[in-house]
């Protein structure tokens, strides 16, 4: 017997001019939350005249994701933001245009590859620990912003990894332009109805935050050219890149926006989760007390190398779960080519998707305990039981995050070296909540200070 297809009943909140707007604007995860708790495993409500699913149940989201995925592109909401930053990418295209650029950037994160820059990021966590030591030598009291600290060492990684450019000396130069973009376009997502015309200080300074970042890999662009230097990097692959059928090059223009998104998209999510990551051991002393065991047990004193990533099996545990509670890309979205049904509900043709990462997370539904920090439920014998896609910090399908080995090997070398050496101390008083900008960030940031071993 077959089921009917039917349409996913409006949501309460989506009557009224703006729908569920005002409730997104307030707090994003609490409305994503309170669709998930309402209505399940699906829900349908209007940002102003938009309509829009949001997908919750695992299996509709591996319909979407994977197993009808050709029926869904990137929603066309979002790119349009995007596109303010730059034509299209690696992230916001799609189609063929999307398969070439994924097929010609792959093989710079296949797992060799992850293995070669082990040493790259081994030594940018040696770098920032000595830094450290060296402030902690003059100022024994000296609070560390953690958050920052984390920025810097990512695009660093990031800017020696792919471009074997170093980025750490204007890493606050552009740290800040991305970070002037990241609320833009939080911005934007919040007011669909801006628009990038509007005179005043909001759309110049995105333009600046644009300009400074354009600028800066043009530059990086013409230099490698101007050395005639082949490097074993992503940029080097981007200018030797050729299309197979007519042999022709990627412009300097679309090599600038792939570097641009891969500098992006490629630091600011590691950073968040790592700033993460050490809020949770700070606040949970046995879970910290057991991941400094295991660091002690593998390392004894000796810096972690690439070589250890695989024996680091509990501090991988830390990373997975802090990437449950808080995952970076917190929603990720699409739209419906053509119609379709997730079980029984119809999805008509042009329909936005919105899966809420965040709230699939932390579903009672999907978790045991959703709300706490337990990382022995990623322990390999206890994932086999975990329903797939019900747990998507890099998304799922063919458009799964092309970083995800290189952001996982990053975190687990930074936060060993990190516990390794310090034990970190939230400065009191200071509260630390969820802000869903582009990424899921600590909203004040995350101030501490650190206890040497
Ligand atoms: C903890 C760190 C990271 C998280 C949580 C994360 C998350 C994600 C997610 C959820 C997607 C899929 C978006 C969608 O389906 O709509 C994605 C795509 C992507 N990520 Fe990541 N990412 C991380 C690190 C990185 C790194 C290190 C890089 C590059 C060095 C990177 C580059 C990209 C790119 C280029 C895409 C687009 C891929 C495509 O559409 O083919 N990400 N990421």
């Amino acid at each position: 017997m077959t089921t009917k297809v039917r349409a996913v009943p409006a949501s309460k909140g989506s009557s009224g001019p703006l729908g569920l707007l005002a409730e997104f604007q307030t707090d994003p995860l609490a409305l994503l939350g309170r669709l998930h708790r309402e209505h399940g495993d699906i829900a349908r409500g209007r940002f102003l005249w938009v309509d829009n699913l949001f997908v919750f149940r695992p299996e509709y989201v591996k319909r979407v994701l994977l197993d009808n995925n050709k029926n869904y592109r990137k929603d066309p909401f979002t790119t349009g933001i995007l596109r303010f930053f730059g034509q299209d990418n690696l992230f916001t295209g799609d189609g063929d245009f999307w398969l070439r650029q994924r097929r010609l950037m792959q093989p710079m994160f296949h797992r060799q590859r992850i293995t070669g820059f082990g040493k790259t990021m081994a030594e940018g966590a040696a770098d920032m620990l000595d830094g450290w030591e060296r402030r902690r030598a003059a100022n024994p009291g000296e609070v560390f912003w953690l958050n920052d600290e984390m920025m810097q060492v990512t695009m660093r990684i990031v800017g020696q990894a792919l471009f074997s450019e170093n980025l750490s000396a204007e890493a606050s130069r552009l740290g800040q332009a991305f970070n002037d973009a990241d609320h833009y376009i939080s911005f934007r997502f919040k007011n669909p109805a801006w628009q990038t015309w509007f005179p005043g200080r909001r759309n110049a300074g995105a333009r600046i935050a644009r300009d400074t970042v354009v600028t800066r890999i043009r530059e990086m662009i013409a230099r490698r050219r101007l050395s005639g230097k082949r490097r074993d990097d992503l940029l080097s692959m981007l200018i030797e890149a050729r299309d197979e059928d007519t042999g022709a090059g990627l412009d300097d223009e679309q090599i600038r926006r792939e570097a641009g998104v891969m500098i992006a998209a490629g630091h600011e999510t590691t950073a968040a989760a790592l700033t993460w990551a050490f809020y949770l051991l700070a606040t949970h002393p046995k879970q910290e007390a057991r991941l400094q065991a295991e660091i002690a047990a593998v390392l004894g004193r000796r810096a972690a190398t690439i070589d250890d990533v695989s024996a680091l099996t509990y501090t991988r545990q830390v990373i997975d779960e802090t990437l449950r509670l808080y995952p970076p890309a917190w929603a990720t979205a699409r739209q419906a080519i053509g119609e379709d049904a997730l079980g029984p509900f119809r999805v008509p043709a042009g329909m936005n998707i919105n899966i809420p990462i965040h709230a699939i997370h932390h579903s009672p539904v999907y978790w045991e305990r959703p709300e706490d920090f337990e990382p022995e439920r990623f322990a390999p014998e206890r994932t086999e039981r975990q329903e797939r896609f019900s747990y998507l910090p890099f998304g799922g399908g063919p458009r799964q995050c092309i970083g995800n080995m290189f952001a996982l090997t990053e975190a687990t070398l930074i936060l060993a070296a990190v516990i390794q050496r310090y034990q970190l101390h939230v400065v009191s008083g200071h509260a630390v909540r969820p802000e869903p900008v582009l990424t899921l960030n600590t909203s004040a940031g995350l101030p501490v200070t650190l206890q040497p071993r």
